[in-house]
């Protein structure tokens, strides 16, 4: 079996590896760890709230025990505040839950509940527990950025109905919060109909602070005799007290100071039959349902980072990262919750079918979905987004937790990687076999071998001798060195890394305050605290030229085991009462600590060096809501399978419209040897993940694209001349995705947001705004796809312009050597067409403009393009144009879109980009009248008056059966950077 090679030695025998090999293909195939992993029975509070809803809907006489005390409602500054009073026992007293309800200016809304006792520290800690008392309420701070702007229009409604307060807010006042007071709920409301309800079902529990009525030290009972008692307390309180206190998983135990802590909440989205996001999980972009039933799940979803490998397709379990964003889509509306949280989650998704009632005219059957959100601990806190349209969401979210970091141009080229190019000779001998077959490639990465044993900061001396050496040899061909640095830190002698993150007391610690200790790839290892600002700090250090020797500007950082995985840890992960800066308990903060990591990665790679004045690139494993902000994540460690590619494609297109689209999964899958039809088929895929990389397991054999022959590996580099060639269109939509928000591939549901038929379709996908529709093959043996077409416009081949017309199916050939793409009429799509062997090389390659013509024979683009290193950009030094073909007089212009004024780094940029032209200019779908035509007018601004009216070739090529007639302008000689006009006329 394919299984992870724990702290072994990489010293291999031909003799062993040769067995290895042997074993990976005899073996059945890998297969998740599912004892390793919690049920939602397994998880206290999980099955506790579960058991509660269940509770619920068999009752007929339950009402919810919440209720917002009339008389403590204030509104102030778009903030209405109160006071929600949960019954307790009879005869009890009721705790009292702080409640905030913020409307933002962007039309979010934002809810919170906290609890009274803990915010002033009223509680006793179990075990001398030195955690802190009140619900984790910092969980904003990491995630987010932005957008917390209140509103200047909200304001309560005048007409007063009794037991409600109601607030309109948003632009015009179109949305309005109707807030019941017993039991306490809220409808959001847009233009007078609710999209969103909390608490319809009863299900908001939070569970208050509690003390353990702990039994006498010489009485204490133990085993049979426990139990009893237990049971006693429970006929009194009438709650299972068995997952209160302490809790038990894998051999080891959760000491739960506070005792029962969760928050949970229903959320119904009325009308809404899709929800898509909160990943991570493997499985379809339009969420199933999970309480049973045909083909659906019997689980939650579960948000607990975790280091999941082999893991399996189309489950709800729990993965590597965690994003607590839900849209709900419908034909003319979408809308979306974001439960900030950073402790354990589940969310239950349900579908309640209400049928037409055949006596109320009018009222269609239509489907409801019901969710009910479970976190362990920390504050309730939601955010709430009324659309109405999913570039609204997407846009919004990202105001809250941030848009993509824009990444440097190699960033989005093709990565090499394996575990592991095992000396510094291998990594130039890969390089060079690159060059030899003419395949592009701009990052080449090492993993963890590299290190003198598991020490990061460190290179084994042995085996990378001169990685200086390596550097200089890889920056010939402008091309990157990606190193692996994980957060544990090895528990050795003779490490100054470790001497100094003890003596400085910057480790997390264990439940009793001292650094604690756990397993991973090194054996004995502490873990950095992120939380920590002087962590960070610390960390920054580390990476410095002169600290980290032998590391070079062109090095760049992959941070991997973040979850963070331990190896002797529950759930392979760290104890939940291990204690974080500010002592947070881990439990409080898990799906954060990840992006913590991260960011302070992110943070040291900005100051490697003073003045040094570059974009970072860092890739992660764990990650959150706001991770986007400094790097690209992965879908971790996948299997060399079919399935696997399959899953890949709705894996990243979660991604992107959860706020994180620089997203990809290991090509050619991590574990196993894929066949060569395999892999070839996932670099055919693999084009189209914003982060591209191949990567593969210490135990499978080398498959760098030049070796499976012929014919594979002309056609992966074909697949991949084709990621290079559309580079200008995929840094045009990483911009988007950095200044609103969009997704870079794009599901069909986004892209065509009223045409229900193709709501849950998450096996194609679009890039960015060019109208390129790709439909990868992931079926083997396929020789062709069948391509979902939402729309009546015309879509063309890309490769030879073969017509596809009318909303539906259509068969497209995808034999091996084909890659099924599509362009979408309407768009112009900028590319480079000259072949390079990396990136960096092709900075002043001319363009290429794709004209793809709708039915009314036009087209527009964009293209957004910088020095793809630095950040001049945000001192307007970037290159922004709008290409748009008017069908009516047939012109083709070049206008600016770049709103800044002149700076000096902008003349400088522009200055350098003088040559760069355009040299060609095809038009797909050309109208006939063309045909003859042997000349069009090019005129650009600021030419000279002889070359202002510049006559330039033209050719007309007829259609030819389905494939449509096409033109091309060749040279028209006219910069990238300049207003210009082609006139077709
Ligand atoms: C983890 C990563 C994998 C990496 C390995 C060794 O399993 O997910 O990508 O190769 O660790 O560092």
């Amino acid at each position: 079996m394919a299984s992870r090679s724990r702290g072994s030695a990489p010293r291999w025998t031909a003799v062993f590896l040769w067995w290895a090999a042997l074993c990976c293909l005899l073996l059945p195939a890998a297969a998740v760890k599912h004892e390793n992993f919690k049920r939602c029975d397994q998880s206290g509070f999980c099955k506790r709230n579960r058991q509660f809803a269940d509770d619920v809907s068999a009752s007929s006489s339950w009402t919810s025990p919440y209720a917002l005390d009339p008389a403590s409602i204030a509104f102030k500054n778009s903030q209405l505040s109160g006071t929600v009073l949960k019954t307790l026992g009879e005869g009890e007293h009721k705790a009292r839950l702080p409640l905030t309800v913020t409307f933002l200016e962007s039309g979010v809304a934002r809810v919170t509940l906290d609890e009274e006792k803990r915010q002033k520290g009223d509680i006793v800690l179990r075990h001398d527990s030195k955690a802190r008392k009140e619900r984790y309420n910092e969980a904003g701070k990491w995630a987010l950025v932005g957008g917390l702007k209140v509103s200047e229009g909200a304001a309560l409604s005048d007409q007063v109905e009794q037991g409600y307060t109601k607030v309109f807010y948003g632009e015009g006042g179109k949305h309005q919060a109707i807030i019941r007071h017993q039991p306490f709920g809220i409808d959001f409301q847009r233009d007078g109909e609710t999209h969103i309800r909390f608490n319809e079902r009863g299900l908001l529990n939070l569970e208050h602070w509690r003390q353990k009525a702990e039994k006498p030290k010489e009485e204490n009972k133990e085993g049979e005799e426990e139990k009893k008692e237990e049971e006693k307390q429970e006929a009194q309180t009438g709650e299972d007290e068995s997952t209160w206190w302490d809790e038990s998983f894998g051999g080891n135990t959760d000491s739960k100071p506070r005792g029962p802590e969760a928050v949970a909440l229903d959320i119904t989205f009325p009308g809404y039959e899709h929800v898509f996001g909160i990943p991570e999980h493997a499985t379809k972009l339009s969420l199933k349902t999970t309480r049973g039933g045909d083909g659906n799940y019997n689980e939650p979803y579960r948000l607990y980072n975790a280091d999941v490998f082999e893991y399996e397709m189309d489950s709800p379990m729990t993965l590597y990262g965690a994003i607590p964003f839900m849209q709900a889509h419908r034909k003319g509306s979408t809308v979306g919750v974001f439960w900030l949280n950073a402790a354990e989650t589940w969310v239950d998704v349900v579908k309640a079918k209400s049928t037409a009632n055949p006596l109320a005219l009018g009222v269609k059957s239509h489907t409801d979905t019901q969710t009910h959100w479970i976190s362990e601990s920390g504050l309730l806190d939601v955010f709430v987004f009324l659309g109405p349209n999913p570039q609204d969401l997407t846009r919004q979210y990202g105001e809250l937790t941030g848009y993509t970091a824009m990444p440097q141009s190699f960033a989005i080229a093709y990565h090499q990687c394996r575990w592991n190019y095992v000396t510094d000779e291998d990594v130039k001998d890969v390089d060079r076999k690159f060059d030899k077959f003419k395949i592009p490639y701009d990052v080449i990465w090492l993993d963890i071998e590299y290190t003198h044993e598991k020490k990061y900061f460190t290179w084994d001396p042995l085996t990378f001798v001169n990685p200086t050496k390596m550097h200089k040899h890889l920056e010939k061909r402008d091309r990157k060195l990606v190193a692996i640095i994980d957060p544990h830190i090895k528990n050795t002698d003779n490490y100054p890394v470790i001497d100094e993150l003890k003596k400085k007391d910057l480790a997390v610690k264990n439940k009793d305050g001292n650094q604690y200790e756990g397993w991973c790839w090194p054996g004995s290892s502490m873990w950095i605290d992120c939380f920590n600002p002087a962590a960070i700090t610390w960390w920054k250090g580390l990476f410095k030229y002169d600290s980290f020797k032998g590391t070079a500007p062109n090095t760049f950082i992959w941070n991997d085991m973040n979850e963070p995985s331990v190896f002797n840890g529950p759930e392979t992960t760290m104890p939940k009462d291990n204690l974080h800066f500010g002592n947070w308990e881990h439990r409080d903060v898990h799906n954060i600590n990840g992006m913590t990591f991260h960011n302070a990665t992110y943070e040291a790679l900005i100051e490697r060096k003073k003045g040094e004045h570059r974009r970072p690139f860092v890739l992660t494993r764990a990650f959150y809501s706001g991770s986007q902000r400094v790097g690209a994540m992965w879908t971790g460690d996948n299997l060399a399978e079919w399935s696997h590619l399959e899953a890949s494609i709705p894996m990243v297109l979660n991604q992107g419209i959860s706020g994180f689209p620089f997203a990809g999964a290991d090509v050619g899958g991590f574990f196993g040897n894929p066949s060569k039809e395999l892999l070839t088929r996932w670099y055919q895929a693999g084009i189209y993940y914003p982060f591209f990389r191949g990567h593969a397991h210490i135990d499978t054999r080398r498959r760098e694209p030049y070796l499976p022959g012929s014919p594979y590996t002309e056609l992966i580099t074909q697949a991949l001349r084709l990621r290079y060639q559309l580079l200008p269109a995929w840094y045009t939509a990483f911009h988007e995705a950095h200044t609103i928000g969009a997704p870079i591939i794009r599901p069909n549901f986004y892209v065509h947001p009223e045409d229900e038929r193709g709501f849950a379709v998450d096996d194609q996908l679009y890039i960015g705004s060019t109208g390129l529709l790709a439909k990868p093959a992931t079926k083997e043996g396929a020789d062709s796809v069948s391509v979902y077409i939402a729309d009546d416009q015309p879509y063309y081949d890309y490769f030879d312009y073969t017509t596809y017309q009318g909303a539906g199916h259509h068969t497209v050939p995808a034999p091996l050597e084909k890659i099924p793409l599509l362009m979408q009429g309407g768009h112009i799509i900028p590319r480079r067409d000259r072949p390079r062997r990396s990136s960096g090389l092709m900075k002043y390659d001319p363009f290429t403009l794709v004209v793809v013509l709708d039915s009314s024979n036009s087209a527009n683009g964009t293209l957004y393009l910088d020095d793809g290193e630095t950040f001049d950009y945000q001192q307007g030094a970037y290159i922004h144009r709008r290409f748009a073909f008017d069908g009516k007089r047939n012109i083709l212009t070049s206008t600016n879109l770049a709103s800044g004024s002149r700076t000096a780094k902008l003349d400088a940029f522009l200055k350098s980009m003088t040559k760069v032209r355009v040299e060609k200019v095809i038009i797909v779908g050309a109208p006939k009248e063309w045909k003859g035509k042997t000349e069009v007018v090019v005129m650009e601004e600021g030419a000279k008056e002889s070359a202002r009216r510049k006559k330039t070739a033209f050719e007309y090529y007829e259609a030819d059966g389905k494939k449509a007639a096409w033109a091309v302008v060749r040279d028209p000689k006219v910069g990238i950077g300049k207003g210009w006009k082609i006139d077709f006329a």
